[in-house]
């Protein structure tokens, strides 16, 4: 019976029910969009959960240990202590059983005067008092630890899933500051299997600490005082063989965790092959490599099956010794209860108890030993995920910087030097100023280091030497938000969400209304494509805005940029993907939005710079012309040089060049 009843405990079904997963419910939103065509995704999943979220939250700690231990104080710990009570009051009734049993079989004994032989004389009477008290004790102290067990199922039904999300959101709050570079040196795809994998490994850490061990405990004491009761040699070898057991099992529990963690590392990596090849699919078609992909992904996967093997022996042979251990130990302790009742030195009573007792005692040590592995293997992926996760942040901001004010809009570079890790030096005491509302274009061959410029302008990695100032405030001292909110970028290759494309235009500004969504749109030249498309402005774009054209995509980036309002306006080679007939249009559009803002636009087809205030000539991170259209034509340098070669009128000096990179 004690098998049936504490089977079930160590499961918890609120872990493995996919409905209670809010994240599924995100996910199926933009699909359910397509079909409910008038109830937009971003509205039915905001009414769904409405999430509450300070502004910032207190540090977290790397350790996994105070890392649960910061979660569980702040808001769990009376839930936690609950937890404890609820698994110590189910086992503890589940460990008075045995007791139980003994009365009801000594009550039972009494009236066939046989003993367990079953000569029971006919005519006496079946149901004594006695055997009704024992067997309604049994029945009760049943039902009540199922209680107790029901009990702790639904304090951690309000324990376990807010667990989860509080992590899920912490941890994704804090990996969302990382750096621009951070992001370029790890998948996506794997920082979000982190992030939901250290939520779930957190909370199955946390059952453990709260059911398995405490039932271990529990059970424990009441079985040695128990046996101590019956005979002081059964609570010798219970405590014996228990020590030893639990301490074998977490030795090889440690072993177990290095050959599951080179399981996991080769699973990580063949998985990282194949997210590759599939993202690149199109390659693969493009190239004819399907039978090459495949050899080599099945190659790679011979190594996931090397270690999987390694594993599933060892675990095999784990299983085998301590299983037999448990077994040796139960025959022993029930051949000698055996012995001693044959001896009439233990009554039936006592023998049933032990007898009772072992069973319970063996099926919990056992539960432990073999969650204990399932136990390291979680502390291992959740001290894994906060490794990767909870790093300090590439580009410090700290809570309480001062904000940027922007008055003017005057950018000044000093001196600024700068190298990506690995490369060499982009700029080498690069200064520049640009004058509050001057319209400035960045010029030169590809890896000048324009982007790298106006990526530099909101920190997007950190200087190594001089300062960048807007408005005489250095934009290392100021919050990065506000940075952020000073400077509208529209980068060279812009993304978008998988969303709708109305959601994509109104991230420009929080809470914009649905006209001046549309007025952006139509301002960027994208509405006539969203009415033509069969949801319009709720069209769920595909990863990345897979399912726009890359004019399309740049347009509504533009749309986005319209919206934001910034009084620095960067634009890296916006409108590098359309038509010279709507780049025309947009240009139009675009002299509307420079009014009263600084703006620096990097171009490569000059003729969409001619206008500007200033165009500045790059070469290989150093400014080497500077002034407006005409001096530099007049300048007959190599602006001039390669404004000559685009319209095609004069054929440049080094005649033979057939290339921008060959002309600088
Ligand atoms: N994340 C990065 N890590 C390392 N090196 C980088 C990184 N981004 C750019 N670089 C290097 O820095 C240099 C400047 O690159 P940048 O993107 O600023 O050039 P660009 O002038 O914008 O060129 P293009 O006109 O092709 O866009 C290049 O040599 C490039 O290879
Ligand atoms: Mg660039």
């Amino acid at each position: 019976m004690h098998m049936t009843m504490i089977g079930p405990e160590t499961r918890n079904p609120a872990f493995s029910s996919p409905t209670k997963d809010p994240f599924r419910v995100r996910r199926l939103a933009p699909i359910r969009s397509r079909v409910r065509r008038h109830r937009p995704a971003h509205r039915a999943t905001e009414r769904r959960r409405p999430l509450s979220c300070p502004e910032t939250f207190s540090p977290l700690p790397s350790s996994p240990w105070r890392f649960l231990w910061m979660f569980v104080r702040e808001r769990f710990l009376g839930r936690a202590i609950l937890l404890n009570l609820a698994a110590a009051g189910g086992i503890g009734l589940m460990g008075m059983e045995p007791v139980a049993m003994r009365g009801l079989v000594d009550a039972l004994a009494g009236i066939s005067g046989a003993g367990l032989s079953g000569n029971q004389p006919s005519g006496s009477p079946a149901w004594t008092a006695e055997v009704m008290r024992w067997f309604l004790l049994l029945g009760g102290l049943w039902i009540a630890s199922a209680l107790f067990n029901r009990l702790r199922e639904l304090v951690d039904l309000h324990t376990s899933p807010a667990l989860r999300h509080a992590i899920q959101v912490r941890l994704f709050d804090h990996l969302i500051d990382h750096s621009p570079r951070y992001f370029q040196d790890n998948f996506a795809g794997n920082l979000g299997q982190k992030v939901k994998q250290a939520g779930q490994s957190a909370i199955q850490i946390l059952e453990i600490l709260t059911n398995d061990i405490i039932r271990i405990v529990v059970i424990l004491a009441i079985g040695l005082t128990l046996l101590a009761s019956a005979q002081t040699l059964f609570a010798v070898l219970l405590v014996g063989w228990t020590a030893a057991h639990l301490t074998l099992s977490a030795l090889l529990a440690r072993r177990c965790l290095r050959l599951s963690h080179a399981f996991s590392e080769e699973v990580s990596s063949t998985t990282g092959r194949m997210v590759d090849v599939i993202a690149n699919a199109e390659l693969v078609r493009a190239f004819a490599r399907r039978r090459q992909e495949l050899s080599g992904l099945s190659d790679a996967l011979t190594g996931e099956i090397d270690r999987s093997k390694e594993l599933r022996w060892f675990l095999t042979k784990m299983w085998f010794w301590l299983f037999n251990a448990l077994l040796v130990f139960q025959i022993t302790l029930i051949g000698i209860a055996v012995s001693e009742a044959t001896a009439g030195r233990m009554s039936v009573g006592d023998f049933a108890m032990v007898f009772s007792l072992a069973s319970i005692v063996g099926t919990n040590v056992w539960g432990l030993s073999t969650r204990m592995l399932g136990f390291f293997e979680q502390l291992g992926i959740l001290s894994g995920a906060l490794e990767l996760i909870v790093r300090p942040h590439e580009i410090p901001d700290p809570p309480g910087r001062p904000d940027l004010a922007v008055t003017a809009g005057a950018i000044r570079f000093e001196d600024v030097r700068f190298a990506h890790p690995g490369g060499g030096a982009v700029f080498d005491g690069l200064s520049l100023t640009i004058r509050p509302g001057e319209r400035v274009a960045l010029v030169g061959p590809s890896g000048a280091g324009k982007s790298t410029l106006v990526r530099l302008l909101r920190r997007q990695f950190p200087v190594q030497g001089g300062r960048i100032l807007i408005d005489s405030q250095d934009i290392a001292q100021v919050s990065l938000a506000s940075l952020n909110r000073a400077v509208a970028e529209v980068p060279q290759l812009p993304s978008l969400f998988h969303r709708s494309i109305r959601d994509n235009i109104a991230y420009g500004s929080e809470g914009a209304s649905d006209d001046a969504i549309r007025a952006a749109a139509a301002r960027a030249h994208c509405d006539r494509f969203i009415e033509g498309r069969a949801s319009g402005y709720d069209t769920v774009v595909g990863e990345r805005g897979i399912q726009l054209s890359g004019g399309e995509r740049q347009r509504v980036a533009i749309a986005r940029a319209f919206l934001k309002d910034a009084p620095v306006l960067v634009l890296d080679e916006a409108t590098s993907s359309l038509d010279s007939e709507t780049e025309h249009l947009i240009q139009d559009a675009l002299l509307g939005l420079f009014e009263g803002r600084t703006v620096i636009a990097i171009a490569h087809r000059l003729s969409t710079v001619t206008g500007m205030d200033r165009i500045l000539y790059m070469e290989a991170g150093r400014i080497l012309e500077d002034g407006d259209h005409a001096t530099l034509l007049r300048r007959d340098g190599p602006y001039a040089r390669l404004w000559r070669r685009q319209v095609g009128g004069f054929l440049p000096d080094d005649a033979g060049a057939t290339s921008l990179e060959e002309v600088r």
